[in-house]
């Protein structure tokens, strides 16, 4: 009787065990399945990031890669990254039996983060083939000591030259300075690629890279989160003012501008511009104080572009200019600038604003004319100019709309000087005068105010 009492409590163990083995077994082979899904992916991904680079990279160019790996045979749990992972999942597990967050969800999440081994590395770069492997090592994050598998000083050259059968390609850099946020920058670099493709031999294979400046403040994730998908270049972001240094020496084959170069770097220095925000209906001196400040930024800008562009080069330039013999408050962009005025003022009689904040503002905005530009480009020397002129911008204009457009691009200084709630009235009562300013608008666009000027650096 104790005899088949204890056979009977002995298959039960028996059970369990079989039980918990199986299960056992079963996480297994799903744990190494989705670690082999992991690990596939991590593969195609890494080949594809090494083909670019084979691409990219000059001869004798190094690829440094510093990424979290594991040493081969110890389980990826044994690293920080895989605690970290464990807990993050035991947490949301915790949600799921608070009933906060559904276990089929967490089921179907897979964190895209693969920590390979220094063996898979070293396979796919000797696969790839196109690189040598100077140095591959483990090291503790921060300095303290190795967790081993030092494998320095590994040079490994590989037989295969895969450069030689590359086609021969020229690099064509395009630089827009200003580019804002697009679309407009869009447009622009594809008639540049187009202008340029026809202007080289059709057996050239040209590769094209373009560069979007714009200030450091600039909505560089709306520019890229917009790029069109079927261009035809390498897009990447500078960031800086445009009246300094941005590129490398003679790397720019064309840089272009619109609508950009009319900005100052600052306001015009020790100005007492009385009731006026601009120096559209100022005084001499004031007019003089803008026109020094641009011909010092336009310095800068041709001196910098000179180091930058090749010989040969191009730098195209649209802005709004001044015709000679007309008055600043007949231009279109006086007009503007006079209303704004106009508009503040009446706000410092409601006492809105103070007016001696007005006094102290001065829009940093300056449009130049071509004997202006003239003289900065043949002071510096490096460039011969191609083309230079004034035409008429395309009518008739949307008053309304141009306010709009002005508040997107200028709201900005304004609210810096003034606040936010003065901004908004200000533009409130400009919308009031749309109406009122559209017939200077008509008198002001009948002149030639759009500036092209096309240089050659010599
Ligand atoms: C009116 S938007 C023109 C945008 C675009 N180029 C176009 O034609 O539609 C002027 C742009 O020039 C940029 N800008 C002004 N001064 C600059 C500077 N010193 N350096 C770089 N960008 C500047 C402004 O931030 C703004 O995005």
């Amino acid at each position: 009787m104790e005899l088949a009492n204890e056979k009977k409590a002995w298959d039960s163990v028996k059970g369990m065990i079989e039980e918990a083995v199986i299960e056992n077994l079963e996480r297994e082979s799903v744990w190494s399945t989705v670690v082999r899904a992991y690990s596939d992916q991590f593969k195609k991904d890494f080949e594809g990031f090494l083909a670019s680079r084979v691409v990219e990279l000059v001869r004798g160019g190094v690829l440094l890669l510093l990424l979290p790996a594991t040493r081969e045979g110890v389980p990826s749990a044994n690293y920080p990254t895989g605690f970290l992972f464990s807990y993050l999942g035991q947490t949301l597990m915790d949600l799921a039996n608070e009933g906060v967050v559904e276990k089929a969800k967490i089921d179907g999440f897979n964190l895209p983060i693969y920590v390979p081994s220094v063996g898979e590395m070293r396979k796919m770069i000797e696969k790839n083939g196109c690189f040598t492997i100077e140095k591959m090592e483990l090291t503790v994050p921060r300095g303290k000591t190795s967790i081993g598998c030092s494998e320095g000083n590994d040079r490994r050259s590989s037989d295969r030259e895969p450069l030689d059968a590359e086609p021969r390609s020229t690099k064509v850099a395009i630089a827009d300075l200003g580019c804002s946020v697009g679309p407009n920058t869009f447009f622009t670099v594809q008639n540049l690629i187009e202008a340029v493709q026809k202007k080289w031999p059709s057996e050239t294979l040209l590769e094209f890279q373009v560069f979007f400046n714009d200030h450091l403040g600039n909505d560089f994730n709306t520019l890229f989160s917009s790029l069109p998908l079927e261009r035809r270049y390498h897009a990447a972001a500078v960031p800086g003012s445009f009246h300094g240094r941005l590129f490398p020496r003679s790397s720019i084959t064309v840089a272009h501008s619109s609508y950009a170069l009319q900005w100052l770097s600052k306001k015009p220095q020790g100005v007492h511009n009385e009731g006026r925000i601009h120096y559209s209906g100022a005084g001499t001196d004031v007019v003089k104080a803008y026109s020094d400040q641009y011909e010092k930024d336009l310095s800068c800008f041709m001196s910098a572009r000179a180091e930058e562009i090749v010989k040969g080069g191009v730098l195209v330039v649209v802005m709004p200019g001044t015709p000679d013999g007309i008055s600043h408050s007949d231009h279109p962009a006086g007009v503007l600038f006079n209303y704004f005025g106009y508009s503040l003022m009446e706000l410092a009689n409601e006492g809105v604003v103070d007016k001696d904040k007005i006094d102290k503002f001065n829009l940093p905005i300056y449009t130049p004319t071509m004997g202006e530009m003239k003289r900065v480009i043949e002071n510096n020397g490096c460039f011969s100019i191609e083309k230079m002129e004034l035409s008429k911008m395309d009518g008739p204009i949307d008053v309304a709309k141009l306010i709009m457009h002005m508040r997107a691009g200028m709201e900005g200084v304004f609210s810096a000087h003034f606040g936010d709630s003065v901004v908004d009235k200000m533009f409130a009562k400009m919308s009031d005068k749309a109406q009122d300013m559209s017939h200077f608008f008509e008198s002001g666009y009948s002149k030639s105010t759009q500036l092209l000027v096309v240089l050659k650096r010599k």
